[in-house]
């Protein structure tokens, strides 16, 4: 299992060190959250605050887009060079072309579904995207409560995965702690993003990373 801990739930008075230490506690990614509060009521971090993530943080950037208008924000993002660039399908009348174009930028592109959208309805884009993460919540908050039927979710979508694009990664957000982890690795997971579980840990970074390697 790789582990993107989510910096919505760092301390943003100190959020070099932050990402520093995450990054030497063993994470895998650094999942960094934009909402635009449109899309999601909530707003939160643009291309000014992330370029000091991105120069603390020595694990690549997982960004996580929750806004409007995807291709303007793609744009903004795209020179911080991150491994995977994610977009909402439920917010994207022509997801197969912006897929086309975050890889024409040398990212990974990965599709994002919120915690009522079937698998299926990405089915013919899996050919060409690197990742697809399923929403255990919905999206805006950190510190929400984990939504089970993500796992029937990630059994459907494995399945059409190995059928269409098998080096496609799933990975899942929000709630994640060390009571569902091994219900996700169960579910094919590849990736989680935890927010609240790893900057919340009484026993510090590396024990919450830790205890969701599994
Ligand atoms: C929610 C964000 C999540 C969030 C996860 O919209 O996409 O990445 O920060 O936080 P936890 O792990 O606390 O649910
Ligand atoms: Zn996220």
């Amino acid at each position: 299992m790789l582990i993107a801990p989510s910096i919505l739930s760092a301390d943003f008075g100190n959020l070099a060190c932050d990402v520093k230490a995450i990054c030497e506690a063993g994470c895998d990614l650094v999942h960094v959250d934009v909402m635009d509060g449109h899309f999601v009521p909530n707003l939160t971090i643009g291309p000014v605050v992330v370029s000091a993530v991105a120069k603390a943080a020595t694990k690549p950037l997982d960004i996580h887009l929750m806004v409007e208008n995807n291709t303007f924000f793609v744009d903004l993002f795209a020179p911080l060079n991150p491994e995977y660039i994610s977009f909402h399908i439920e917010e994207e009348k022509h997801p197969h072309r912006l897929v086309q174009y975050i890889r024409s930028l040398g990212i990974k592109p990965a599709i994002t579904l919120n915690p009522h959208t079937p698998p299926e309805a990405i089915e013919f884009l899996l050919a060409d995207v690197d990742m697809v993460l399923l929403m255990s919540v919905n999206p805006g908050f950190g510190g929400q409560k984990f939504i089970g039927s993500v796992l029937e979710r990630a059994k459907r979508l494995k399945a059409l995965i190995e059928k269409h694009n098998p080096a496609c990664l799933i990975e899942v957000d929000g709630g994640v702690n060390d009571k569902n982890i091994e219900e996700l690795k169960e579910a094919d997971v590849d990736i989680v993003v935890a927010g609240s579980y790893v900057f919340g840990n009484e026993k510090g970074y590396k024990h919450a990373i830790d205890s969701l390697k599994i």
